[in-house]
Order: C-alpha cells, then sequence, then structure tokens
C-alpha cells in the first residue's frame, strides 16, 4: 500500500504541488525575527552562498553585522562583490569549494583554519537536484555526497581542527538546510548507502528525499553526541519551503518555461524564504536549545525516523566506514 506522506513529494508534480499548498496553510509561527537579531562581533560561514537562498542569507547575515564567509563553487568574487555593493559591508570573504569532492573539503577546512581560526555560526546550504546520477572525483554519487555526506565530512573536520569559537556570547550554531521531502521514504535503505547507482530525474527527486532524510538524522545526532552532558552547540534544521532559486535548473528543457512561472508566481523569494534561517542563527530564543526542526517559521518534529538514536548511531558508523574508504 502506498502511504500518503510518502506520495508527497515522490515526484516533480506532486512535490511542486505540495510545495504550493504548505505555503498556503496556516502555520504558527516559533518566534519573530526582530530588527535587533544581529551577528555583531560573530562570524558566520555559508556554503552554497552563490545562488539562492545561500546568496540571500549571505546579504542579511552581512547587513545585521557578521564577517561574512561565503564557501562556493562558482560566483568567485562576483557574487560577494555583489553582497558588499548591497550591504555596504567590506567584511565578505569568499572561499573555493566543490562539495563534490573530499580534496575540495579539505582544503576548504585549511583556508578557513588559517585565514580566521574560529567560526560562531555555520549555515550548510548547498544543495541539487541533478537532472541524472553522476560520479564524483571518489567515484560515489554526487547528489548523495553533496546533499548530505560532505556535510558530515565537512563539520566532523571543522570539530577536528577546533574551527569553532567557544569563547564570547552565545554557543556555536549549526544550522542545516533540510527539506520536508525528508519525510518522504517509508525507511532506511541502509543497502544501498553510499552505492552509487544510475538513475534519472523522477528518481532524482525520490532520492532528494532520502538524502534529505539523511541529513536530518545526521543533525539529529550530531546534537545529541554534541550535547550529551551539557549544551555545547546548537544544531538546527530546516525546511525553508519552496523558493523561487535555481534548484530546478537541471528540469528538462521543455518544463523550464513553466516551471519558472511557477516559481515565480507561487514560490517564495530568496530573501523571504531566509527568514527562518537568519532566525536559527540569530535568535536569543534559541540560545539555549541543543536542536531545533522548523519549517517555514514554524517548529515541527522531524521525522520519527530522524529521531531515532539507533537510525542516527547507525548513519555515523556507516558515514565513517565510508569516508575512511574514499579519503585522501
Ligand atoms: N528551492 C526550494 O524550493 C527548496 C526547498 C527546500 C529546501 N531547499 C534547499 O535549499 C538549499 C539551497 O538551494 P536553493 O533552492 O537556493 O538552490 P540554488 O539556487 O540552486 O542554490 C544551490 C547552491 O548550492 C551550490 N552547490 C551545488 N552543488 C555544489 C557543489 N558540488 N559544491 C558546492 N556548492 C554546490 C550551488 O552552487 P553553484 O551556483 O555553483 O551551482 C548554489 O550556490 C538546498 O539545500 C536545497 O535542497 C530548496
Amino acid at each position: 500500500m502506498v502511504d500518503k506522506k510518502q506520495e508527497k513529494y515522490g515526484n516533480a508534480f506532486n512535490a511542486t504541488f505540495t510545495g504550493i499548498m504548505d505555503l498556503f496553510r496556516k502555520h504558527e509561527p516559533a518566534g519573530t525575527l526582530k530588527l535587533t537579531d544581529r551577528f555583531d562581533g560573530k562570524t558566520v560561514l555559508i556554503d552554497g552562498a552563490s545562488s539562492g537562498l545561500g546568496f540571500a542569507v549571505a546579504v542579511e547575515v552581512a547587513r545585521r553585522g557578521a564577517k561574512v564567509i561565503m564557501a562556493c563553487r562558482s560566483g568567485i568574487p562576483g557574487k560577494g562583490e555583489e553582497v558588499k555593493r548591497r550591504t555596504g559591508s567590506g567584511d565578505i570573504h569568499m572561499f573555493p569549494v566543490d562539495f563534490s569532492d573530499i580534496s575540495s573539503i579539505h582544503r576548504l577546512v585549511a583556508d578557513i583554519r588559517g585565514q580566521f581560526g574560529k567560526i560562531d555560526i555555520l549555515i550548510c546550504n548547498a544543495g541539487l537536484v541533478p537532472k541524472k546520477s553522476r560520479k564524483t572525483p571518489q567515484g560515489i554519487e554526487e547528489m548523495f555526497m553533496v546533499n548530505y555526506l560532505s556535510k558530515f565530512i565537512f563539520v566532523n573536520l571543522l570539530f577536528k581542527e577546533n574551527c569553532f569559537r567557544y569563547t564570547g556570547s552565545g554557543h556555536p550554531r549549526i544550522i542545516f538546510v533540510s527539506s520536508e521531502t525528508h519525510r518522504n521514504p517509508r525507511e532506511f535503505d541502509w543497502d544501498s548507502f553510499g552505492v552509487y547507482k544510475e538513475y534519472g530525474i523522477n528518481k532524482s527527486i525520490e532520492l532528494y528525499g532520502t538524502y534529505k532524510l539523511l541529513l536530518t538524522t545526521f543533525a539529529v545526532e550530531l546534537s545529541r553526541r554534541l550535547n550529551k552532558v551539557e549544551l555545547t552547540c546548537s544544531v538546527f534544521a530546516l525546511c525553508p519551503g519552496p523558493i523561487n532559486s535555481n534548484i530546478g535548473r537541471e528540469a528538462p528543457k521543455i518544463f523550464l518555461p513553466l516551471l519558472k512561472l511557477i516559481f515565480v508566481l507561487f514560490f517564495k523569494s530568496p530573501s523571504k524564504a531566509a527568514i527562518p534561517v537568519i532566525y536559527l542563527a540569530a535568535s536569543p530564543d534559541l540560545e539555549n536549545k541543543p536542536f531545533d526542526y522548523l519549517f517555514l517559521m514554524s517548529r515541527k518534529e522531524p521525522d520519527e525516523k530522524a529521531l531515532n538514536p539507533e537510525n542516527g548511531q547507525k548513519l555515523w558508523e556507516m558515514s565513517e566506514d565510508l569516508v575512511k574508504s574514499i579519503s585522501p
């Protein structure tokens, strides 16, 4: 029997329709982003900051006084210059990274450590929906790597290299941009974890949800591990809702004009979609929280599969083993 929940984002049409309907539903806000919620004296790293949500977040974080690190695959230095122009901030720094390549992630962490030492807030945002499977330089599947495994590698390396600041006001915060599609998979397919398989656009949309489930489970498990005894680092995840971004760039050419029209008419602008991200990163309301999950501005429980500690433990161990096998 097909579960209704699992059908919601199972193909391109359902995913788009569900996204639009979600925007029209009433949501009780978890809080309010205030003008006084600022980042003065803080260093905020945003990845995937060349486009869509990541770029809008970089602009808003800069406006609110942060030293901004934009970790990007493209748009260097143009996108950083644009953030400077729009905000009047001179404290914008760009670093190249390709999250499909483990060596590039190692270089990024070395660059950050060498030039900044410490960061206060990390926003893991980069993601894609490819039109078909592609192999990374290490021979694994690109969307699995970019949308999930690279975050596991990146965050763990930042901790290993002592890149988070524990002095000053507040704890470090890590924010993962996930998606409500993480509720779609019926269960974890552990046998397929990290195994390269060929697929096309429809399967890509289904797998997007699978990898967002891995990401959300990782976020829950990371918080569990970091905050076992006392709060050391807040870990937040969210679904920003449907955004008029470049996420559909690989959709079949024939559908692109229609998709663009739907995005413009119904989806949120990246700057509006950025509000819950900025709230999670800046608001004092969340100061003592080890974990939180927002859908738009509403607090929600992540899917029960993501909350299950056995799944978190298993995912962590399997990710560690896989990373060992592909590490340079
Ligand atoms: N759009 C939506 O409706 C929606 C809904 C829920 C969640 N999200 C999530 O929101 C996040 C941002 O997506 P978006 O909608 O803003 O899409 P977007 O406009 O396509 O931006 C995606 C960003 O990720 C970067 N990226 C992709 N592959 C990369 C790689 N291998 N290495 C480094 N960076 C890479 C892109 O860099 P380039 O510019 O160089 O390609 C770009 O900066 C994603 O995690 C997405 O899953 C989006």
